[in-house]
């Protein structure tokens, strides 16, 4: 039974790729709880299934086994197959995603590439919706730049208020520093710890940069596939003996 105040609960995910005859065990049996305002941060090893969890939780993949439920609805698992139009409407509702690779669309503006996500709903407002998110994002002065008149950091920054425009449930970042130096991935930190503190927003991140683990008040740790949370007392007994 799903808790009120949990956003998204995972029971025993797993995915595996075929390439060739060889079966590769991606993400092997993950469980795992997120309640709302929780910010949590994945780290492990290139190939240990991060990308392959947070597309799983994103519903931008299918997991092969696995139950998957989102703010109390159940996705997959249970008998629940979502067709294609279900799950493109809960991944607009439920999830504001950011990538290493921003994804702005270079012929639009800063404001334009924010208010996109607006058109597919008609809403009036988009305006001063898009302005408000990126004044708090410290963007006001670029709002009317194209993607390649701005910085790294100013385009992880515009990747963040379209990610904010539906009022998502959930970001789901994946290595949103992993194009910028150390200065600009310090600052885009701060701009998810602050949204995290002051707006509540549940934040779901894989980084590389330990620092920007830290921020993440839970820690996971993969590694072959499997999640390792570091207040796990199974981890803890095992690092110390
Ligand atoms: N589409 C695919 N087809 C086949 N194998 C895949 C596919 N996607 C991922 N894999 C394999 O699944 C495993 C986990 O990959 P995943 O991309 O989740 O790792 P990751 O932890 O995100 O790594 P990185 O830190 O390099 O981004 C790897 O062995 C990878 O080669
Ligand atoms: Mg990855």
């Amino acid at each position: 039974m799903i808790g009120n105040n949990t956003v998204l609960e995972a029971r025993d995910l797993t995915r595996t790729y075929r390439r060739g005859n060889e079966h590769i065990c991606a993400l092997d049996g993950v469980s795992l709880s997120i309640q709302r305002g929780d910010f949590v941060s994945f780290m492990g090893p290139s190939g240990s299934g991060k990308t392959t969890l947070i597309n799983l939780l994103g519903c931008l993949e299918n997991p092969t086994t696995g139950e998957l439920d989102l703010v109390g609805r159940s996705i997959f698992g249970g008998g629940t197959f979502l067709n294609e139009k279900a799950l493109t409407k809960i991944r607009r509702e439920i999830y504001g995603y950011i990538f290493q690779n921003f994804y702005l669309v270079p012929t639009l503006t800063v404001r334009e590439n924010v208010e996109l996500p607006l058109a597919f709903y008609n809403k009036s407002g988009a305006r001063g919706e898009s302005e408000r998110l990126l004044t708090m994002l410290g963007m006001e002065h670029r709002m009317n730049h194209l993607p390649s008149q701005i910085s790294g950091g100013e385009m992880q920054r515009t990747a963040i208020a379209r990610a904010l425009v539906n009022s998502p449930d959930i970001l789901l970042a994946d290595e949103p520093t992993g194009n910028l130096d150390t200065k600009r991935s310090g600052e885009i930190g701060e701009v998810l710890q602050d949204l995290n503190r002051n707006t509540g927003l549940t934040i779901v991140m894989v980084t590389h940069n330990p620092e920007l683990a830290k921020l993440g008040g839970r820690q996971i740790e993969m590694r072959d596939g499997k999640a390792y949370e570091s207040c796990d007392r199974t981890i803890f007994l095992r690092r110390t003996t």
